[in-house]
Parts: C-alpha cells; structure tokens; sequence
C-alpha cells in the first residue's frame, strides 16, 4: 500500500538497513521499480524530480499511474511516492494534494535560516496531510535535472546547523551533504562519514544519501550503519537503460517498434533495482 516514508525509515534505522529511492524518467520506471519492489519483498520510494513530472505530464499523472500499476500488480509492499528536490512551498503543496505520499523540500541554496522558515512551512501543511518531509543542509554537487552544483559551491552539511534545522523544523529525515554527487563521480567518491555520524547523532532522524550512483558497497555499508535510511538512485538505472536500447537498435536497425527497444531496457532496470535493494538490506523487509 502507498504510505509516508516516516514509518519505512524508522523501520530500516531499527533494523539497519537503507530503502532505496529510485526515479521515474518515463512508464517503463515505474513499471520496473514497482515489479522489483514486489519481487524483492522489498519497501521502496518513488523519486519524482520536478522535471520528471513535467516530463510526464504532471503530478496527478504520476500519481494515477502508479496508483492504477499497484492495482493491476496486486502490490503488497510499503510504496511512498516522494518529490524530489522540491523547489518551493507551491511545488510541495501541489504534490501532496496531488496525492504524493512525501515531499522534499530543498531550500539548501538558502541562508539557514530561511531555509528553515520554509521547511517549517512545508512541514505544517505535509503533516496535516500524514505526508512525510525530508529536508537538505549543505550542498550536494553535480547535476540533476535543472540542479546545476558545481564543484566549488558544492558543500559539507555543518552539524550544528543540521540538528537546528531538524529541531525547529520537525522533518522526518534529513539529507546532510557530505561529499555525495548526482551523476557519475569523478574517481572514488569521499564521503564525510564523522561528519555522518556527528549528524545522526545530533538529530536522531533517519539520513538521506542521494547521488546513490557509483558509491562502493563498502561505503553503502558504512552509511547505513551511521544511521543512513535512505538512498536515491537515478543515473545507474538511467545508464543502464540507454545502453540496452543502444544494443537493441544497433543489433535490429531496422528496429522501430518501442517496445521492442524498451521492453527489454525496462528488464535491465528492474534488474538494476533489484540489485540495490539486496545491496541496501531492504530486500524482505516489507
Ligand atoms: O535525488 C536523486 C538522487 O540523489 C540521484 O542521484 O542520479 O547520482 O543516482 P544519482
Ligand atoms: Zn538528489
């Protein structure tokens, strides 16, 4: 059934493991990432990018259509339909009543405080509603979508304004930059598990990791054992996506029929998600 991220994160915070959010782009997505949610017995979020929603016709689309998939794939695990990296109070306040489980509200680029005056915002109306909040401190480099950061604005989360944050604005979990980057990462990623660990401490919340694609399991491993709940992953199934429509085109050029191309790239993606759900732990966790 679709729920709130609260209770699936507290849940893998107890049990040591992590749930993994993974964007829809387009149909086979959601497809992919609901028939491997079943199969794996596993919980699982739904990451929807501004920008991936727009693509999709907007928020009530996105809700519909994995509303009307649970139903047609009898779906049994705990599935939350979260907005990722939402921009304003606007942007939240049309996804909650679009019927999205869940809501980022990314006011990282702000000063502290204004980032919190809008977090508390967002808080008030999700909660009304039993729609979990997640927040950022810090900036995460990369891209995502319009989410230009580059390498030198890109920033650590400092720990005394990550508990002052989560203390005054009651969010249900939190995503403290620490090193992590959207997209492929130049060489290994250097994540700043003191800092991690500093920060779970000082707020009690379930953490956040996004930028999923290419960190080691090791370092997955190590984040979740320092109180990370939560890992986005977007580029990975991107990636593997667009390399099977490559071989499958360059295989049949004669090739127009898209299901062809992309029923087969849908597979790779469940696959993949398959993957990082036994990587993160949530596999028999619903
Ligand atoms: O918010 C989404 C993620 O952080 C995805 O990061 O595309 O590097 O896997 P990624
Ligand atoms: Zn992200």
């Amino acid at each position: 059934p679709l729920q709130s991220m609260t209770e699936m994160l507290n849940k893998a915070n107890r049990e040591g493991y992590a749930v993994g959010q993974f964007n829809i782009n387009n149909l086979e997505y959601f497809q992919a990432i609901l028939q491997a949610a079943e199969e794996e017995q596993s919980p699982v979020i739904i990451g929807v990018s501004e920008g991936a929603a727009k693509y999709c016709g907007g928020f009530n689309v996105v809700t519909a259509l994995v509303n009307e998939l649970m139903k047609s794939y009898q779906t049994t695990v705990p599935v939350a339909i979260h907005l990722d990296h939402g921009s304003s109070f606007e942007k939240c306040a049309e996804a909650i009543h679009a019927g999205f489980t869940s809501v980022m509200i990314d006011g990282s680029h702000f000063p502290l405080d204004d980032n919190i005056a809008l977090t508390q915002k967002v808080v008030e109306l999700a909660h009304l509603h039993g729609v979990s909040v997640e927040a950022e401190l810090g900036r995460i480099g990369g891209q995502e979508d319009d989410i230009i950061v580059e390498d030198a604005e890109a920033a650590y989360a400092i720990p005394s304004e990550c508990d002052r944050l989560v203390r005054e604005t009651g969010v249900d979990c939190f995503a403290p930059a620490l090193g992590s980057v959207h997209g492929p990462y130049k060489g290994e990623p250097n994540l700043g598990f003191d800092r991690m660990e500093e920060v779970q401490k000082l707020t009690g919340v379930p953490l956040v990791l996004h930028g999923g694609t290419g960190i080691p399991t090791k370092d997955i491993q190590r984040a979740i054992s320092l109180g990370t709940a939560k890992i986005n992953v977007n580029t990975e199934n991107q990636i593997a996506q667009a390399k099977v429509v490559r071989e499958v085109l360059a295989e049949q050029p004669e090739q127009y029929d898209p299901r062809k191309y992309l029923g087969p790239s849908r597979e790779k993606i469940k696959e993949t998600v398959i993957g990082k759900m036994r990587e993160f732990g949530s596999s028999n966790k619903a």
